[in-house]
């Protein structure tokens, strides 16, 4: 048996309190499978409404957060303030952070070093651009964003890699299993040589881009894929048969 499967919802920069209190009204009512994680990410606003309402199975994590406990830092959370929530998870690294806000790999690595430090656990994204893949760097690029990633983590247990290619990103462009598939085993193989074979076992390495409730069982079934980052999928009922892809 593998590492407890993970499912997270990356609710982006949607919702309203009203659309949120329904859309985790409604999950709160539903059977999850018991083998699985959940973790649901609402926008920094909501993190407050969203913990407070989602049953405790649920766990909750924000979009992203800064390197520094507390200070000038206009427009920015701490990992401290999302303990003082009772947030558990931060995303970071997201291929949106990266490209919009110009997020460097050494930046995130050193955010995701500090939100561990701060015991804040960490969904880190990692994945090549559409002209990578063209060109054949698909691996290079994740050894990249890796290697940053290792200079400053040691211990990877409060971590889960989320492989997004970012060509499949709210694209409907969904990585075939085999595609995923391939580029997870590479991650896999690159914690064994480069941290230790049992944080290769023990990682949960997650795949996102255009996950839905149709091609969600399939990628389950790819040995090592341990989960979903799920994005506008999330937004909608569909996320639970998504939750549930392995039922
Ligand atoms: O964080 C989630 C990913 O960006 C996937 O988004 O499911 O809308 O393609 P998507």
């Amino acid at each position: 048996m593998g590492p407890r499967f993970f499912v997270g919802g990356n609710f982006k920069m949607n919702g309203t309190q009203a659309f949120l209190k329904n859309l985790i009204d409604n999950l709160n009512t539903k059977q999850f499978d018991k083998d699985v994680e959940v973790v649901i990410a609402p926008p920094s606003l909501y993190l407050d409404q969203c913990r407070k309402q989602a049953n405790k199975e649920i766990g909750v994590a924000a979009q992203n957060a800064f390197n520094a406990s507390s200070g000038a830092y206009t427009g920015e959370i701490s990992p401290e303030q999302l303990k003082d929530l009772g947030i558990e998870w931060v995303i970071l690294g997201h291929s949106e952070r990266r490209e919009i806000f110009k997020e460097s790999d050494e930046f995130v690595a050193l955010k995701v070093a500090f939100a561990l430090k701060s015991s804040i656990k960490v969904i880190a994204c990692i994945g090549e651009k559409l002209e990578e893949r063209e060109s054949g760097k698909t691996f290079e690029v994740v050894t990249r964003q890796l290697q940053a990633i290792a200079k400053e983590v040691n211990d990877w247990t409060n971590v889960v890699i989320a492989y997004e290619p970012v060509w499949a990103i709210g694209t409907g462009k969904v990585a075939t299993p085999q595609q995923a598939q391939e580029v997870h085993e590479y991650i896999r193989k690159w914690l064994k040589e480069n941290v230790s074979e049992a944080t290769a076992e023990n990682t949960r390495i997650i795949y996102g881009g255009s996950v839905n409730a149709s091609n969600s069982a399939e990628l389950a079934k790819q040995q090592d894929i341990n989960g979903f980052l799920v994005g506008g999928a999330s937004l909608k009922p569909e996320f639970v048969n998504i939750v549930n892809a392995r039922i």
